[in-house]
């Protein structure tokens, strides 16, 4: 939380900093910045015309955006003085995990923004088996040290509040779901797009009917863009239409043209054969129940302006870069035998 006497001197100060009018170029604060979804953000707001300042260690892709970007150096683990004095018309933070890190980078820069726009995630959700909306519950933090995986939402879900407290109706959180496309250092998606483009007998999970959501990480950085130059506050869903596996699967054929034979196996064989949801074959919940984990509603930022490219084109996206395939997904022998297995 960040403390009254921090709130009412950030007040004052934001009252100094100039409100952005549209079409002038905004000074864009982006903590982090240089992997994936902040690089997607550089990219778009340099492409619109506006002046991003970065601010991150250095060492994530250094030099990557030298020569047109002004990169302050800092661990935000430890403190923001390299930012001091400094005002922006935005602050996007972009990767925080943790509300110790929240805090500080509120307490540093609530008094010298016009707004704060706070990247968070629809994992903050309590309930994974309903359909989520902004007003639906959020997941408790019970301890504040714990830094595990499971915890992760409801970490997200105290940042957010951090940033509430701090901001007020200055602040924007926007809570993706799965982020997809070029420079994705997870590259789950990218599993789906590669092993269609080797056609042959594709496994895939489930019924063709089951719903999957994604966002491609250009359309994503494009809307939080949006936010910020209309400034608007609020907490905003933002991942896709949910659309069904099986019409994924056809984006891919269609995208790709490799002749792939798409084979259905259902969810209860491959979960009694010991495959691993997500990991294995991502995008895949596995447990029937957590379908409806793929339906989040969106139709707050789609009112907003949140808008899709064409899925070939996110699918194409998801192959133009070297894949980092997550060493636990599927390999081709693998898939091979759980077909002659569990179908013949
Ligand atoms: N991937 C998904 O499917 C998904 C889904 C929902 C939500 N999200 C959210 O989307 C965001 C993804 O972020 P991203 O990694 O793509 O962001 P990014 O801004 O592209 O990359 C992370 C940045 O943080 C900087 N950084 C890391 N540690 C730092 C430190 N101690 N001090 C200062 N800077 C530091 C890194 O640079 P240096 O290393 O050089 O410092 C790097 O520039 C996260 O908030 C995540 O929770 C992701």
């Amino acid at each position: 939380m960040v403390g009254t006497t921090a709130w009412a001197g950030s007040c004052q100060t934001a009252a100094m900093v100039a409100q952005p009018e549209s079409n002038r170029p905004l000074r864009l604060l982006v903590l982090g910045g240089t992997s994936f979804l902040g690089r997607a953000f550089v990219e778009a707001a340099l492409e619109e015309g506006h002046q991003p300042t970065l601010f991150n260690r250095g060492k994530t892709n250094p030099g990557l955006f030298a020569g047109r970007v002004e990169t302050v150096l800092g661990d935000r683990t430890r403190d923001l003085r390299p930012l001091a004095g400094r005002s922006f018309d935005g602050v996007v933070d972009v990767a925080c995990y943790f509300p110790a890190d929240a805090a500080r980078a509120v307490a540093a820069l609530a008094g010298a923004t016009a707004r704060y726009l706070f990247v968070s995630t629809v994992s903050v959700y309590a309930d994974e088996r309903i359909v989520n909306d902004e007003d639906s519950a959020v997941a408790e933090l019970t301890d504040p040290a714990d830094t595990g995986l499971e915890s992760y939402g409801a970490r997200k879900a105290a940042c957010e509040e951090i940033v509430r407290s701090g901001l007020g109706q200055r602040a924007t959180i926007v809570r993706p779901g799965l982020i997809v496309g070029p420079h994705d250092p997870t590259d789950r998606f990218g599993y789906w797009p590669r092993r269609m483009a080797e056609g042959g007998r594709v496994l895939a999970p489930g019924e063709p009917s089951d719903p999957v959501q994604f966002i491609d990480v250009r359309d994503l950085a494009q809307f939080m863009l949006r936010l910020v130059v209309e400034e608007r506050p609020g907490t905003f869903n933002a991942t896709g239409e949910p659309i069904e596996f099986g019409s994924f699967l056809e984006g891919c054929e269609a995208a790709l043209g490799a002749g792939a034979e798409v084979v259905w196996v259902p969810s209860g064989r491959l979960l009694d054969a010991g495959v691993e949801p997500w990991t294995e074959l991502p995008l895949w919940l596995g447990d029937p129940e957590l379908l409806v984990a793929s339906r989040v509603d969106i139709s707050r930022a789609r009112a907003a302006g949140l808008s899709f490219r064409p899925l070939g084109e996110t699918v194409r996206g998801a192959l133009e870069q070297p894949a980092h395939r997550q060493l636990s997904s599927l390999d081709r022998e693998k898939e091979a035998r759980l077909l002659s297995e569990l179908v013949g």
